[in-house]
């Protein structure tokens, strides 16, 4: 493994992030300085502008008390690779607060751009967060996070401002009813809309941006976005 990351700028931070919601390892470091990583199937981009990441994790779990002692959180996505998905496995077993799952999954932590908790060299992209919120409820706590910096591996990267599907490779965790089971999800098909009528029957709904100057929401091209 020799990937180049490179750092995105930050007008392409929203399409790095693709399906909107995907297998991820989330790095934390402890009040004390202990380094964790855990996987999560919740992380889901939440805002367009400023981009930002939800993940929904057991209150009791260290990712969570990490959370809410240093505020600050490593998404890393997992690319849809046996090996890699094993090792994600591996650091999703309950170790104790002291063990590094990145040593026991034998995945190389390298510093992060902007926070303390690393990025994971075996992942394919990087969004680095802080956090603005966090909600608990019954035994759950969620988080969000703005980003603050995102890098991506060279090969997955189009200058365009898109990832490359096929390299970056996202995968979805089936969830524990499913066991050990994941699904690929980087082949994307194209749908077109089989319908050219008029769409402005929710324009009452600022639900896309904010109203324009007429005090009208702006409805951009699109329909909406994910
Ligand atoms: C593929 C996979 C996906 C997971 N997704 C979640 C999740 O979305 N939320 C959650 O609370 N736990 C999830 N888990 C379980 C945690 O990763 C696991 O409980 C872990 O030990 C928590 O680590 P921590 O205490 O270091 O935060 C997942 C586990 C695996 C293997």
């Amino acid at each position: 493994m020799n990937q180049n990351k490179i750092t995105v700028p930050r007008e392409q931070w929203d399409a790095m992030f693709a399906p909107s919601s995907c297998l991820v390892l989330d790095t934390t470091v402890s009040e004390d300085g202990f380094v964790n990583a855990a996987p999560h199937a919740t992380a889901i981009r939440v805002c367009h502008d400023p981009v930002s990441f939800a993940v929904t994790v057991s209150a009791y779990s260290h990712t969570a008390a990490n959370l809410k002692a240093t505020g600050e959180w490593v998404v890393n996505v997992v690319p849809f690779d046996e090996t890699m998905l094993g090792k994600v496995r591996v650091a999703g077993l309950p170790f104790k607060h002291e063990v590094n799952e990145l040593d026991k999954a034998g995945l190389t932590p390298i510093p992060s751009l902007e926070v303390k908790p690393p990025r994971i060299a075996e992942c394919k992209a990087h969004f680095e967060c802080k956090v603005d919120w966090i909600h608990e409820w019954e035994n759950r706590l969620m988080a969000v996070g703005r980003v603050v910096a995102v890098s991506i591996d060279e090969d997955c990267y189009d200058p365009a401002g898109k990832i490359r599907w096929d390299a970056l490779r996202p995968a979805i965790f089936c969830g524990f009813p499913y066991d050990g089971n994941f699904v690929p999800v980087y082949e994307p098909v194209h749908v077109k809309i089989p319908y050219d009528g008029p769409a402005d029957w929710r324009t009452d709904i600022p639900y896309l941006a904010p109203p324009g100057e007429d005090g009208v929401p702006v409805v951009t091209a699109g329909r909406g976005r994910a």
